[in-house]
């Protein structure tokens, strides 16, 4: 076997934190290596210093056998490493032939310009060549996630890149999806290709990888076969202790109607209705779960219980007054707390510290406000006591929230909403990027509002999760409920059906 990629005794320091710690890595070309650890292990920073966004403090990086240093991400590209991360850099209006070529375009007339039939000829040739299923006039913006992960694999491939490292690539796919990039790892290895993959779900690095890394605390715990190894065995080598893979609800009483949504529709900016006569309620001491794939109008869905845009037609109820058109502060102050999807955009404000970032919706409450002015040592305490009890690392409130590990954000938004004591907790993906131990805890945390009475409205494109949490459960599908199901009957089949709109006893709905 040859070594497509080594590193030796990588270490990066960050002002006042060592990501990487004295970290050896091996990979074999034409196999599949995944790399396990929890939030703020070093797995993304060790990815960049071989992608030459980061200069590492100390150590070597051997590809091919040659001793290498990348002082950018073009360095990295020119040696064969391409990769993929979390957040696409695509340009939307262009087609994927246009953004896999992107500033390196086949030209022709001697060069004078852009040859666009051979762009899409070859981006189709490699396409097909990698079983990617790509069509290469497509617009980006019409393209589901998955495709448009992989047209950045193209983009990468075109580039040349015999290694590619994805960062989490399956925290956003759906279930369907994941097999076929799973598959599309096989086709790549096949051909030679080396794949490098970052992920929190243990079964997939089990399923996909030839072998795994465990990081710890910047450090390198072990790299061992797949095929020696077991979920347990890895999550225990990540956490270093026992970790409950399994969610156990226990059964609770279920109390009043806290939320009753009736009739509600909202048109999407493109006219079609993005959320469809949906109706459902929750109650005191239930969590009500809704699965689907992602774009089906959860996330329209869920503006509308939080406030962020209000419905064309139908009602909400909370707690026996109608909210339909009250403002996202009204509905804080009534007792509604939200973690939202997308961390960056609606969950923290990035360059301020964590401190700035706990007072995000607490605003005017009197304990951190009094006669307008701000309280900032009751502050700082609130935020010292969220990072205390999420264990958000660093834990230091000073930090800026763009500072931590994508883990580590989640953990705080999600201490953030639970300290404001809510009666209704409305969560979208809350463990999405989080590593297994801090998964546990916040499932936790999760059963133990419902056990004190709180309703909870969950949104989850994790299965596991949602089936293992929900009282009830609705699957959306183009904008309408499908059907409600009770989680401990349904079968991941079923879901299946129901979650590309079919219904499993009587044709589509
Ligand atoms: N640019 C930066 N400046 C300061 N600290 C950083 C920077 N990037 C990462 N860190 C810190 O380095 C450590 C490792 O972070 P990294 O993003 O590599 O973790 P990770 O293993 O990818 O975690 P996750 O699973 O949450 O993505 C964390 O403590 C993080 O806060
Ligand atoms: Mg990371």
């Amino acid at each position: 076997m040859t070594t497509a990629v080594q590193l030796d005794g990588i270490t990066k320091r960050f002002p006042g934190v060592l990501a990487n710690d004295d970290v050896d890595l091996t990979v074999e070309q034409g196999t599949v290596h995944a790399l396990l650890g929890e939030n703020g292990a070093g797995k993304t920073t060790l990815m960049n210093i071989l992608y030459g966004l980061y200069e590492p403090t100390d150590g070597r990086i051997v590809v091919d056998g040659d001793e290498r240093s990348f002082e950018s991400p073009r360095a990295a590209i020119d040696a064969g490493i391409g990769m993929i991360h979390q957040h696409f850099m695509l340009v939307e209006p262009m087609t994927v032939a246009e953004n896999v070529t992107l500033g390196a375009e086949p030209r022709k007339w001697g060069g004078l310009a852009v040859d666009a039939d051979a762009a899409v000829r070859e981006v189709a040739a490699l396409s097909e060549q990698y079983g990617l299923d790509v069509d290469p006039t497509a617009p980006v913006e019409t393209l589901s996630v998955g495709v448009q992960q992989r047209t950045e694999i193209l983009k990468a491939l075109y580039r040349g890149a015999d290694v590619l490292i994805l960062d989490e690539p399956t925290a956003v796919l759906t279930p369907q999806e994941v097999e076929e990039l799973l598959s599309i790892f096989d086709h790549l290895t096949d051909q030679g290709k080396t794949i490098i993959f970052i992920t929190h779900k243990l079964g997939e690095a089990m399923a996909a990888a030839d072998d795994i890394t465990v990081l710890r605390d910047g450090q390198t715990i072990g790299s061992i076969a797949a095929d020696d190894t077991s979920r347990e065995a890895l999550a225990e080598m990540m956490v270093g202790r026992e970790v409950l893979l399994e969610i156990e609800r226990p059964p609770v009483e279920t109390g009043s109607t806290l939320l009753t949504v009736k009739n509600v529709s909202t048109p999407s900016q493109r006219g079609v209705p993005a959320v469809s006569d949906v109706s459902f309620s929750a109650h005191a001491g239930e969590i009500f779960g809704i699965a689907g794939v992602d774009g089906n109008g959860q996330r329209e869905l869920i503006e509308l219980l939080t406030g962020l845009s209000t419905p064309a037609s139908g009602s909400i109820v909370f707690d026996g007054e109608v909210i339909t058109h009250a403002s996202r502060r009204e509905r804080i102050e009534r007792g509604i707390a939200y973690v939202p999807e997308d961390r960056h955009a609606q969950g923290l404000v990035m360059p301020f510290d964590l401190v700035e970032n706990g007072l995000l919706g607490n605003q005017r409450t009197s304990s951190f406000a009094n006669a307008g002015r701000i309280d900032w040592a009751a502050c700082k305490e609130h935020a010292s006591s969220i990072i205390e009890e999420y264990d958000v690392r660093p834990p230091n409130p000073s930090a800026s929230a763009e500072s931590l590990s994508g883990g580590n954000q989640q953990k705080f938004i999600v201490g953030r909403e639970l300290a404001r004591d809510p009666t209704l907790l409305i969560a979208t993906h809350p463990t999405r990027g989080v590593d297994i131990g801090s998964t546990e805890f916040i499932h936790e945390q999760l059963l133990a509002l419902r056990e004190a009475g709180v309703a909870v409205v969950l949104v989850s494109s994790k299965l596991d999760e949602v089936r293992g949490l929900s009282d009830r459960m609705a699957v959306m599908h183009d904008g309408m409920f499908v059907d409600t199901v009770d989680p401990d009957a349904v079968t991941e089949e079923e879901l299946g059906l129901l979650m590309a709109g079919e219904h499993p006893t009587g044709g589509e709905q």
